[in-house]
């Protein structure tokens, strides 16, 4: 990245010296359009280094809310590997709020909470670099996280250096409690509450170290849309909603939050509904529950594939130690997690909405399209969906990516039948070998 800006500035330099030797207007121009295109060549080269596809992971917070320590986290590491998970393509390890103290250290460094961990951030993040993981950690840009623990404000260069010599690979920084526990309560003005966001990225990028970075940041709450162009510009990933919880509804919530910001996705930038609840019936979990209690299993398969239709970070919330093999088979899915990791980045979007029936389309490298008939009522239906809705034309393969079949060759449209309720039947339109 360093070496690819010298480079830049190196080519920017030649250019001004070679057209000031240039008297001719025309040329001037056709210079700077030379320049432009270079630069955003180059731009887009260095913000796609990281998350270049969706992050994949695990975060303690759905499954232990603030209960962690760091024999939970090893063993969750640990389980990451043994459960397939990491093959399929999950990396990080994500502590969420609840490793720090109230106070930081004599020399003014933010500390680990040494009851829950007793070796220190550094050594979990060695212990989960050995297993081939990355390692991801939780701060605020106020004074204290969500949780009453140390925040960042005033210390960021300081934390960002200390984070990227413990070994973090991935930030999530969280609006709580800016700038003090006091003032939480006033609305903090847009332009200070995203330059807090902005100084954090900008002390992550001088570390050198790539870090994702991942962004709560609630400065245009109700205004994504307006925040997008800004928080693409400073963070890797941005939550589009309020927390989502194990319930339908709530699922639903973060997924609609998210549905409509689909052309700001690309690789380097994700919009993200929230991580995920799929089996997670961790009692900590249900602190703040709203009736029903959990989803169902079919509702679970629906909240990965819509995850995966909108190509957000796919990043467990449930005990990867007690996973059940029904839970192992929807998030270790290799077809759906492809459609979610395809290098084209594009978010999928939903192309039509009547009542409760929902066709949603993703284009894919290669050009294939992967497609969501979403049943969101409470019966049974049958759905077509026509290529001329998705932009398409002329024979194409559909396959049940669910099933893992080939369902045949069909011309202009397809029709799924019993299509349950609370499912999204995902398929894929691939072009005729
Ligand atoms: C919330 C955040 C959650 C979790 C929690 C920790 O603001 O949305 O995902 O990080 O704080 O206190």
């Amino acid at each position: 990245m360093i070496l690819a800006l010298r480079y830049f500035i190196q080519k920017i330099r030649l250019l001004l010296i070679f057209m000031r030797l240039q008297h001719s207007i025309m040329t001037k121009s056709m210079l700077l359009v030379v320049a432009i295109l270079l630069f955003q060549s180059l731009h887009g080269e260095g913000s796609g280094e990281i998350a270049k596809t969706p992050p994949m992971g695990w975060n303690s917070w759905n499954c232990f809310r603030a209960n962690i320590n760091e024999s939970k986290i090893r063993e969750m590491a640990n389980a990451m590997v043994n459960s397939g998970m990491k093959e399929a393509g999950y990396q990080y390890v994500i502590i969420d709020d609840g490793w720090a103290t109230k106070q930081r250290d004599s020399t003014g460094h933010i500390i680990a909470d040494a009851t829950k961990f007793p070796h220190g951030i550094k050594a979990l993040a060695d212990y989960i670099h050995s297993k081939g993981l990355k390692f991801g950690i939780y701060s605020s840009p106020g004074c204290y996280t969500c949780q009453k623990l140390m925040g960042s404000i005033g210390h960021e260069q300081m934390d960002a250096n200390d984070y990227a010599s413990w070994g973090v690979d991935y930030l999530k920084y969280d609006w709580c409690n800016f700038p003090s526990i006091e003032k939480e309560a006033l609305k903090t003005p847009i332009p200070e509450c995203r330059a807090a966001f902005e100084l954090m990225g900008n002390c992550l990028k001088k570390t050198g170290r790539p870090i994702v970075y991942s962004v709560n940041d609630e400065c245009d709450k109700g205004t994504n849309d307006g925040a997008l162009p800004w928080v693409k510009r400073i963070a890797n990933m941005h939550r589009t909603g309020d927390d989502i919880k194990n319930n339908w509804d709530r699922m639903l919530y973060c997924l609609d939050l998210t549905a409509d910001l689909w052309e700001y996705a690309a690789p380097g930038y994700w919009n993200d509904p929230d991580m995920l609840e799929v089996g997670n019936d961790s009692k900590e979990a249900l602190w703040n529950h709203i009736s029903p209690l959990t989803m169902t299993l079919q509702e679970y398969k629906t909240h990965f594939i819509m995850w995966c239709m909108v190509a957000a970070p796919l990043i467990a919330g449930n005990d990867l130690r007690s996973m059940k093999p029904e839970i192992r088979e929807i998030l270790t899915n290799k077809a759906l997690i492809a459609i979610d990791q395809d290098p084209l980045g594009k978010q999928g979007r939903r192309v039509r909405k009547k009542d409760e029936l929902e066709v949603w389309m993703k284009e894919l490298s290669g050009g294939s399209v992967a497609v969501a008939l979403f049943n969101r009522s409470s019966n049974p239906v049958s759905m077509t969906v026509h290529w001329k809705e998705l932009g398409i034309h002329g024979t194409r393969t559909v396959s049940d990516l669910w099933m893992h079949t080939k369902l045949g060759n069909y011309k202009n449209s397809f029709t799924a039948v019993q299509i349950k309720s609370h499912e999204a039947r995902i398929l894929l339109l691939s072009p005729l070998k």
